[in-house]
């Protein structure tokens, strides 16, 4: 959609944090903010358009970042399918390194990246990913801005963070997303949410994190809403 790629090319002209990559978040919600049924029960929130969509976003982007519980409740192959274009670095955050032997991502063509506690177990040999051993930040998580610097020093400029919960929960509460491009599909779902607990305090929308420039499209029955994040 060529009004996307022209909003990601400005935002990649205008980002100025030296150090870290550009941040986009994408990811499909209900209606009522609903990403999935429950943990483990993914919905089929995207038309095809949409799915192709996200599939072209992942092709623009240098990586692909999404959380150790989306891996395992959704097995993802974190690949670009449905359009013609390169499959971005994958990305997963996996604290205690429970990523299991086996996954559709062991069949990507390129070896994941995983970030890990400094203690976590080492991978076993043959095993096809890299670890990152990572510090915690002060709520005992992997630290956010540690992996996006480690990421911007290993040649990562464009970064896509497409979930779950728990990891867009984090990204918006560190104030680390640059661009949000939302699939939002016409139905309520009452699932579960991007975000558990308030992300912010107060009566205005400015309060929380937001959508600056807000931009919308239409694409069969979703609505695309994309725009630059402020906090
Ligand atoms: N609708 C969509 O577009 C979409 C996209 C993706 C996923 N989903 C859905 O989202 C659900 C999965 O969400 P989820 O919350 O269970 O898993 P998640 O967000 O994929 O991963 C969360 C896990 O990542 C690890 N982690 C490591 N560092 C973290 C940090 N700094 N902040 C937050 N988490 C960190 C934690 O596990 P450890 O402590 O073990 O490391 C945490 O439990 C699935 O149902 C999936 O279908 C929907």
């Amino acid at each position: 959609m060529k009004a996307i790629d022209d909003f990601l090319a400005q935002a990649e002209r205008e980002h100025n944090s030296g150090d870290l990559p550009l941040v986009t978040l994408a990811y499909a919600q209900s209606l009522d903010g609903s990403l999935a049924l429950r943990r483990g029960e993914p919905i089929n929130l995207s038309s095809e358009s949409a799915y192709a969509l996200t599939h072209h976003l992942r092709a623009w982007h240098d990586a692909l970042l999404v959380g150790i519980g989306t891996v395992l409740s959704d097995d993802p192959q974190l690949t670009v399918r449905f359009v013609d274009g390169e499959d971005p670095q994958p990305v997963i955050l996996d604290t205690h390194l429970r990523l299991p032997a086996k996954t559709r991502l062991h069949a990507h063509p390129i070896p994941a990246w995983v970030f890990c506690a400094p203690n976590a177990p080492t991978s076993s040999s043959g095993a096809n990913y890299r670890t990152f051993p990572t510090p915690f930040d002060k709520n005992n998580r992997l630290d956010l801005r540690h992996i996006l610097g480690t990421l911007h020093a290993n040649g990562i400029r464009r970064l896509m963070v497409e979930g779950g919960a728990g990891i867009i929960e984090s990204f918006l509460r560190a104030g680390l997303v640059n661009t949000a491009i939302l699939t939002i599909a016409p139905a309520w779902v009452g699932g579960l949410k991007s975000a558990a607990t308030p992300l912010g305090n107060g009566k205005c929308v400015q309060d929380y994190p937001h959508l600056q420039s807000v931009h919308s499209a239409q694409l069969e029955e979703n609505i695309i809403v994309w725009g630059y994040l402020k906090n």
